[in-house]
Formats: C-alpha cells, sequence, structure tokens
C-alpha cells in the first residue's frame, strides 16, 4: 500500500506520515526523528485496549523507556482535572525535559495531551498517533492543543507543535460507523474550501459511499493534511486564513450545543455547511447549485444537511459563544465548491443565516 509523507513547515517543520503499518514500526520512524529517551504513551480507555500493547512494544523494540497513562474515553475527560492527573503522573515518574509525550487516540487524547506537552516543565516534545480519521485529518496538525472549560470548548490551551504525526489507517478498522463519518465530514469541508476535484470525488462514485479504505483513503488523509498544513503555514496563530477551517463551525457548533453534544461535531459541522451555502445562494454571495451540490455530497455518506432546532434556539446558543470576538462575527461562505471566503459581519447578521439555510 502506497505511503504518504506531508511537511508541516512550522517552528523547526516536521512530518505527517500516512500508512498502513505505522503503529508497528512507530518505535523505530520515532527513533529516527528524536534521540532515544523515556517515553510516556497518554491514551484513553477504548484505546489502549486496542492498540497500547503494539505500541510499546515497538517502542521498547527501538530501545525507549516506556510509561503509559490512561484516562476514561470521551469529551467530558477533556478538562482540567485529567490534565492534573497526567501532570502529577509525570513528575511523580521525574519525567525531565529531554523526555516525550506521545498522544495515541482521537482528537481528545492529541489536544490535552499536547497541552500537557506544552505546560510540563514549560513545554517537552510529543508525537501525535491519530486513531480516527478526524483527528488524522485534523486535530494532530496544526498545534492547536486545549482543555474544556465549564464555560464552554476549548477555552484553555496552548499552540505546541508536534515532533511528527504517524497515522496509521489499520487502526480506523475499529472506529464506530458514526466516528468515521465524523472525519468524513470534515474531508469534505476541505474538499469545498480548496479543492474542487476532492470535492468532486466525494460527490462522484470516484469514492464510494460505503467506508473508504486502502490506498482511497490514504490519498484523501495525504490531501487533507497537505490542505491543512498550507493553511497552518500561513497563519499558525489562527488571527486570518486559518479561521476559513471553520466553515460550517458556527452554525454546527450551535447544533452541538442545542443537542447537549448528542450530535456529533462532524455531523454537526456537515449541517452547518450545507445551511451557510444555502444562505450564501440566496444572498447571492454562493454561485447557484452549490448548496445542492454540498447537501448532496454529504446525504451520500448519511450527514444531516439540515436541523430541526428553531431559529431562536440556535440564535441565542451562537450569542453567549465565549470566543466570539466583539461584535463582529468571520462566516465562512463557500462562493463556490473549491472557493470559499471570510465574511465578516455584525453578530446580528447570523440570525439572518440561519433563517436562511434552515429548509431544504
Ligand atoms: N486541535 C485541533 O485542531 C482540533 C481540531 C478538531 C477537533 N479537535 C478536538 O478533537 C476532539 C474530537 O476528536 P475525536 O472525534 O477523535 O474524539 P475522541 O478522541 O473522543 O474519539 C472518539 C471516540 O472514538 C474512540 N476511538 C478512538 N480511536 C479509536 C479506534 N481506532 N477504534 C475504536 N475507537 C476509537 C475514542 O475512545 C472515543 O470514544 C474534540 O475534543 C475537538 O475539540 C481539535
Ligand atoms: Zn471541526
Amino acid at each position: 500500500m502506497t505511503e504518504f509523507s506531508v511537511k508541516i513547515n512550522v517552528g523547526k517543520g516536521y512530518e505527517v506520515r500516512i500508512g498502513s503499518s505505522l503503529l508497528d514500526d512507530c518505535g523505530n520512524i520515532i527513533a529516527k526523528t528524536t534521540s532515544l529517551c523515556r517515553v510516556a504513551v497518554i491514551t484513553d480507555s477504548n484505546v489502549e485496549k486496542l492498540y497500547l500493547d503494539k505500541v510499546i512494544k515497538s517502542l521498547q523494540q527501538a530501545g525507549f523507556d516506556t510509561l503509559s497513562f490512561s484516562f476514561p474515553a470521551g469529551e467530558e475527560s477533556k478538562n482540567i482535572s485529567t490534565l492534573s492527573d497526567i501532570l502529577e503522573f509525570l513528575a511523580e515518574n521525574n519525567f525531565s525535559r529531554t523526555d516525550m509525550l506521545i498522544a495515541l487516540g482521537g482528537g481528545v487524547t492529541g489536544d490535552i495531551t499536547g497541552f500537557a506537552a506544552a505546560v510540563y516543565l514549560r513545554g517537552i516534545r510529543y508525537v501525535q498517533l491519530p486513531t480516527t480519521l478526524l483527528a488524522a485529518v485534523d486535530s494532530s496538525v496544526g498545534g492547536k492543543t486545549a482543555i474544556d472549560l465549564k464555560a464552554g470548548k476549548n477555552l484553555a490551551g496552548a499552540f505546541k507543535q508536534p515532533e511528527i504525526v504517524l497515522c496509521d489507517i489499520s487502526t480506523f478498522e475499529t472506529l464506530p460507523e458514526t466516528e468515521f463519518s465524523n472525519g468524513i465530514a470534515e474531508s469534505i469541508k476541505y474538499g469545498i474550501l480548496f479543492d474542487k476535484p476532492l470535492f468532486d470525488a466525494f460527490a462522484s462514485s470516484d469514492l464510494s459511499s460505503n467506508r473508504l479504505t486502502g490506498d482511497k483513503l490514504t490519498d484523501v488523509i495525504a490531501k487533507c493534511v497537505a490542505h491543512k498544513g498550507r493553511i497552518v503555514e500561513l497563519d499558525e496563530f489562527d488571527n486570518g486564513d486559518r479561521r476559513l477551517l471553520n466553515l460550517g463551525h458556527t452554525i454546527g457548533h450551535a447544533i452541538e450545543k442545542c443537542s447537549s453534544f448528542k450530535i456529533q461535531h462532524g455531523h454537526a459541522v456537515a449541517a452547518g455547511m450545507a445551511m451557510i451555502a444555502r444562505a450564501g445562494e440566496k444572498k447571492g454571495l454562493t454561485k447557484e447549485g452549490t448548496a445542492n451540490e454540498i447537501s448532496q455530497a454529504l446525504a451520500k455518506y448519511a450527514l444531516p444537511i439540515d436541523t430541526d432546532f428553531d431559529i431562536d434556539e440556535l440564535n441565542a446558543v451562537t450569542l453567549t459563544d465565549k470566543k466570539r470576538a466583539g461584535k463582529k462575527i468571520a462566516l465562512i461562505v463557500p462562493e463556490e465548491t473549491g472557493k470559499c471566503i471570510i465574511k465578516t459581519e455584525p453578530v446580528e447578521a447570523l440570525r439572518e443565516y440561519i433563517t436562511l439555510g434552515k429548509g431544504v
């Protein structure tokens, strides 16, 4: 099977490798990028059972001295208490500045491990081993790390780039269907944002509606990672073009919140992307037919393209979003598939977008 490597030129730069037996080889690969040291593999309770032994074995065979720490799976664990437990665990084990963390898992594990790496002894190195499609195409690349606070998601964190990212697609075989489709939604997002051929492949029979595997999957991930890498290189600290990656996310976050997070992130973002395209068309910002194209591509992967929550509810939760800067909101609107713009609007305008976006 083909293996891909994408270079991310931020800071001293790092490689993202995408292949099908990278967990077995992770020890040797990591040993080539860093000198041998102690490593602590941080993982969650689901991934621990599936892949921790394999990773520890590979690291030990390569000569690393290993420790591991596992926390209960789920977003509820992405908090200050788990972060504190990880930091105390490292300190109890006399982890030093030359030692390294390894995040083995989805976005929750990647985000909290990255944050622990950013703050432990004022910063130590870490590696990402993403095991969800969402983590592969999104959270493992770009250096955003975070925990949630009571007031909202991702409200405390740091920018901290990993040493290397190894994405072994064989781990996705054990992913539940809805977790896989979360990642597909974020992958289609890159197509809508930057890559018409990628979008068209999702929309057409080039990529089947069944679960992607093999070379087709590695190819899609490599393209998404390259797009994310290019945007992060342009705007590491998220003040400019990196905001484009929020396509579908303003309305998507509102849907997630209204559902008390029962609707998963990728599914909510899918509905958000279809809705903003529909609103864009009605406002004359988006080429006619685009909303339909987007909706059809998302529906092909059983992703939602609308929401039942009412306009007032959606608007109200968005207005309380702690991350909103002042009285303006930056909305990402497709002009057509493969090309989007950042439209800065007064927050009051959001209600109109939601209203126009609703209703298939
Ligand atoms: N840092 C960023 O730039 C960024 C970007 C997007 C999302 N995120 C964050 O990522 C998180 C979502 O990531 P996620 O969807 O990967 O969530 P997750 O880490 O909770 O993983 C989803 C579920 O899948 C399980 N799992 C993971 N790998 C598995 C495998 N191979 N087989 C079976 N089960 C497996 C996990 O235990 C969990 O139950 C959110 O906290 C979000 O804020 C961060
Ligand atoms: Zn997202």
